[in-house]
């Protein structure tokens, strides 16, 4: 039996710590489908068309390491508003979405356009400050040189070109549960999560 898990929400809300811990917690497959983006961008960023990127896309792509670089997320959120990369896409998020057992997806538009009928949908969303704080800690951890300006400043470009684009911009589904982990840690906002996923599994 099929169960779509769909996680939305803008840049560093928490949406995959949140995904994994929730496929844990209930067993199911989890797909971050910002890497699809992710890898779409940086083939773009080796000179390749971004729509030939898309539609040619492999495994091999989404094991790249350079995936999490400040570069290759502008990069993504650039190739994310061209309707022909995203519809590219579809198919295979969709079959991942229906696979039996279970299956969690985070990203920006899956409760909105690939999974309407999802039997849970949250939004996942933080004030942009601590979304900021949270992923240059992260950045500083990996070595990665940067200032928390810079990754503020990223993120609000990020996270304005996704919210403004015509195809599948970022918003809640109406139905979505929201989470706002601004004031909560991990754990708490793991709990939430499974709390929500609970009452809509009955
Ligand atoms: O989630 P992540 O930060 O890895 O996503 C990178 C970029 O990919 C986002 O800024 C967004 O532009 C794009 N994206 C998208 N739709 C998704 C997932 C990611 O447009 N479902």
């Amino acid at each position: 039996m099929s169960f779509t898990v769909a996680i939305d929400g803008p840049a560093a809300a928490g949406k995959g710590t949140i995904s994994r811990a929730v496929a844990d917690h209930f067993g199911f497959a989890h797909l971050d489908t910002g890497l699809l983006y992710r890898a779409v961008g940086a083939r773009m960023l080796d000179g390749l068309d971004p729509v030939q990127a898309a539609e040619t896309l492999d495994p091999a792509d989404l094991a790249r390491d350079d995936l999490r670089a400040p570069a290759v997320a502008q990069a993504a959120s650039k190739v994310a508003a061209i309707a022909q990369v995203r519809a590219a896409l579809v198919d295979f998020q969709r079959a991942f979405a229906s696979r039996a057992g279970g299956a969690v997806l985070d990203g920006r538009d899956i409760g909105t356009v690939i999974c309407p009928e999802a039997q849970a949908k949250l939004f996942v969303t933080a004030s942009d400050t601590v979304r900021a704080e949270r992923r240059y800690r992260e950045l500083a951890e990996k070595g990665v040189q940067t200032t928390f300006d810079e990754v503020l400043g990223e993120m609000r470009e990020r996270d304005a070109r996704d919210s403004a684009r015509a195809a599948a911009p970022l918003k809640p589904a109406q139905d979505a549960v929201i989470v706002d982990t601004s004031q909560m840690d991990i754990d708490q906002a793991v709990a939430t999560a499974v709390a929500a996923i609970e009452a809509r599994r009955g």
